[in-house]
């Protein structure tokens, strides 16, 4: 993030001097100003009037200098558009320029991998082209991934980065296609607001899985965010699937008390919530693609590519990883359109050894869309607990 907040009450951020002399005159702490700077926040209350007075800014300078504009200055700029686009159209650069495809590295019965920058081949994309993209970008965490990108960019920078590969994202989707987005909550507050203006929301799905350890000061991280959004009204695509119901892993008998409604309950399951609890993350050796933590589940990918997409539709994921959105399209008759920046050994492996994923998946599909699946339902006769045929006989 630039010096927003400083250039716009113009101090220099490197001179702490006049800063301090700056804090004085105003009566902030110095840390205060500094967190406003860095983290490009507008003052409010008794410092932003002590601001205005000192200074003699307005809160409307203040915003548009450091672009968090309010519903009344959007709407001004909204009145006042064509004088706007007369004075900065010659500061806005063309980019209708091409860049050159990335080599195709590999291609199968349905799919086409690349090896290069997702914005290059993206580029390279036809207009409303394809049904299903899911991305699931680097989180700038400071993780070393094996192709090296910088993943400690500045906040700024990185959500930049994330727009521009947003944008190719809409621009290729299809009327009615799907765009999910996997992120940390922190940066999928600010996707979600670049993508409202262009797309409509969906759900904001909270998958529960641990991501770090407790952190001083914070509340324990227990979700990823994932964003859904159709181009359009509304998705021509939805078909979720449907989860067992809860029961207890030792005796299988209730966990929630479903009352004299167990009848009613839908024998092909519960509908699916924002709030995914059962996925878990791959730490498995067996079912490990590649070294380190950044690899989806096969469960994950099959919930959203048989959500948002039929049989023949296109999905397309910008950063392949080791592959994981490609082997789930692949083996769910998807076409499928893949790009990885760095190596993608683990990418052809995994296809050569595509089985290994088909057997796995078959092991998840088997256990939904039924209400209870069929190994508890077994010992749940064994048991005595109650059973969707046998409170459908009692109420006949
Ligand atoms: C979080 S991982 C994706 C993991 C993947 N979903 C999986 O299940 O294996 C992000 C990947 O994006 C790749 N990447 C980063 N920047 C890229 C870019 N500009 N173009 C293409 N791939 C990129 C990284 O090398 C990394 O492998």
């Amino acid at each position: 993030m630039k010096n927003f907040f400083f250039d716009a009450l113009g101090i220099n951020s490197t001179n702490n001097l006049a800063l301090h002399r700056f804090a004085r005159a105003v009566g902030i702490p110095i840390d205060r100003l500094r967190y406003y700077n860095k983290c490009n926040k507008i003052p409010t209350g008794n410092d932003l009037q002590s601001i205005r007075e000192t200074t003699g800014i307005s809160e409307a300078e203040l915003m548009i200098q450091m672009g968090v504009m309010d519903s009344r200055i959007r709407s001004l700029f909204q009145k006042n558009a064509k004088q706007i686009y007369s004075l900065i159209k010659p500061q806005i650069k063309n980019h209708d320029k091409r860049p050159s495809i990335p080599p195709l590295v590999y291609e199968t019965k349905l799919g086409k991998l690349y090896q290069g920058d997702c914005l290059s081949l993206m580029k390279n994309m036809d207009n409303d082209s394809i049904d299903l993209i899911f991305a699931d970008p680097p989180f700038n965490l400071k993780k070393l991934y094996p192709s090296k990108v910088d993943d400690n960019l500045k906040t700024g920078q990185y959500l930049k980065w994330c727009a521009k590969w947003a944008d190719e994202c809409i621009r290729i989707l299809k009327p009615g296609g799907s765009f999910f987005i996997w992120n940390l909550p922190k940066w999928n507050t600010h996707m979600s607001e670049y993508l409202n203006g262009r797309l409509t929301f969906r759900h904001w799905i909270a998958v529960d899985i641990k991501y770090t350890l407790p952190i001083k000061g914070r509340l324990y991280p227990s979700h990823y965010s994932l964003l859904y959004y159709c181009k359009g009204e509304k998705p021509t695509r939805f078909h979720p699937d449907r989860l067992p119901m809860n029961i207890c892993p030792h005796c299988v008998g209730d966990i929630k008390d479903y009352g004299g409604h167990k009848h009613k309950m839908n024998p092909d399951g519960i509908n699916i919530t924002d709030v995914w609890l059962d996925i878990s993350p791959v730490r498995h050796k067996k079912y490990k693609k590649r070294n380190g933590s950044n690899e989806l589940s096969i469960k994950l990918m099959d919930r959203i590519v048989e959500l948002a997409s039929d049989a023949g539709d296109v999905v397309f994921d910008p950063f392949g990883g080791s592959g994981t959105t490609y082997a789930v399209s692949e083996i769910k008759n998807r076409q499928w359109v893949g790009i990885e920046i760095g190596p993608v050994d683990d990418i052809v492996n995994r296809f050569e050894n595509i089985n290994n994923d088909i057997d796995h998946l078959n092991k998840i599909r088997k256990n939904i869309n039924c209400l209870i699946t069929k190994e508890d339902l077994k010992r749940r006769i064994e048991n005595n607990w109650w059973t969707p045929d046998s409170v459908r006989k009692k109420i006949k």
